[in-house]
């Protein structure tokens, strides 16, 4: 029996062509609260069944749901969707607050049914093979890593130049803190494997570019993992600047990799042994270990699915998100991994907001009493 799957929000419409080329999967149903959107997209991508409200498209037999609205809408819709039977992939971040976090977990945990986060800048190609020499310990120990979202958003938080305020000027730049975390933790959390988050803390730049924003320009959040290694997070979206929205690099006891940062910049690596010593170390093209650590699926990628967006990504995040409903697999971005990796925006705001004091991250995967559920700063 087929997959029947519904999508909310019009950003969901970018897994349509990763959706469609799994052979026993159907879109069946389209949602947009926006009647001008909900007709448009529905018609151009031939949609059958449409919704302008969520709990209408939860009421009909679709067996899995893809959330792709507003952050402040993720939580209580993915609650509405597992309640009522659905699986679920949700947009980034998983939600807003703290308490959300707590429902998310125990509404995962209680449902039997598949969430999976679709952060999907750990399926950038580069990101995977990184990930597979990480765990084939190229670098040795890694210790250190490092991502960046430098993401000037300024001309689409209103509807037109100083019209109308969208939710991006209240649930993004109206926030402190670094409210948008999951682009640029996610693929070097994977790097971390076993390791997590134990406490952050948060400092930024000050509010110089468009100081009506509670946003400041550039905010850096550092992240001590339970192991005592390092993650270095900055988000800028505001500063007068190319965007740069993946930038990452590690560092381990054997050597390092660094992403591009522009201007024919390519991603590279160095390992020891490569140069005679140190002081003659000279970067290496990531792409010559292509052929030995990308994996399978990314260097045998149809055309087709290489299309589907997002460098791939979106074809292999809906793949991976199919088979974990189909029970082939564990989600790839857990309930757990969701919540500590989306309340970093949360914890670093409260972090930012107190002089930058240092905040425990609590273990979600752990933590079942109220009394435990307490953010120590
Ligand atoms: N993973 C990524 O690379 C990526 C990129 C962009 C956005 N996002 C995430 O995707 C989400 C949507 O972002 P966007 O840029 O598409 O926003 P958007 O404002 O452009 O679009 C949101 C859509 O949701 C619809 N909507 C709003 N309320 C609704 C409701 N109650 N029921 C049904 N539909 C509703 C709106 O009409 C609109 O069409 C956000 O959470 C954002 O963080 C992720």
């Amino acid at each position: 029996m087929a997959i029947k799957v519904g999508i909310a929000g019009k950003r969901g419409i970018c897994f349509l062509q990763g959706l469609r080329g799994i052979e026993d999967v159907q879109v069946e149903a389209f949602c947009d609260i926006d009647e001008d959107v909900l007709t448009a997209e529905a018609s151009k991508h031939g949609i059958s069944h449409t919704y302008r409200v969520f709990e209408d498209m939860l009421a009909s037999d679709i067996d899995a749901v893809i959330i792709a609205t507003p952050m402040q809408l993720h939580v209580q819709q993915v609650l509405a969707a597992l309640d009522a039977g659905k699986h679920v992939l949700s947009e980034v971040p998983a939600g807003t607050t703290m308490d959300e976090m707590y429902w998310l977990v125990e509404a995962v945990e209680h449902s039997g049914k598949v969430y999976m986060m679709a952060e999907n800048y750990f399926y950038i190609p580069e990101n995977q093979l990184i990930m597979n020499m990480v765990r084939g310990g190229v670098f040795g120990d890694v210790y250190f890593g490092e991502g960046e979202y430098l993401h000037n958003i300024k001309s689409i938080v209103h509807k037109n130049v100083g019209g109308v305020n969208l939710w991006r000027n209240y649930w993004q730049l109206g926030l402190r803190g670094m409210f948008y975390p999951t682009h640029s933790a996610g693929p070097v959390m994977k790097w971390f494997e076993g390791d997590r988050v134990k406490s952050l803390c948060c400092m930024g730049a000050g509010h110089h570019t468009q100081p009506s924003f509670r946003q400041e320009d550039t905010t850096i959040t550092l992240c001590q993992m339970e192991s005592g290694k390092m993650v270095k997070l900055r988000l800028d979206c505001l500063s007068e600047r190319p965007h740069n929205m993946s930038y990452y690099s590690l560092q381990g006891t054997k050597g390092c990799y660094e992403a591009p940062r522009g201007l024919g910049d390519d991603h590279k690596i160095w390992l020891t042994g490569m140069d005679k010593d140190t002081d003659s170390a000279s970067w290496r093209p990531l792409k010559d270990f292509w052929d030995e650590y990308m994996p399978e699926r990314y260097k045998h990628a149809t055309e087709e699915q290489r299309s589907a967006g997002h460098w791939g990504g979106d074809f292999f995040i809906v793949e991976d998100f199919i088979n974990a409903v189909k029970g082939k697999a564990a989600p790839t971005v857990d309930v757990y991994e969701a919540c500590e990796w989306s309340s970093i925006a949360m914890l670093s705001a409260l972090s930012l907001m107190n002089g930058s004091k240092v905040v425990d991250m609590p273990d979600f995967r752990k933590q079942k009493r109220y009394v435990d559920q307490n953010v120590k700063i």
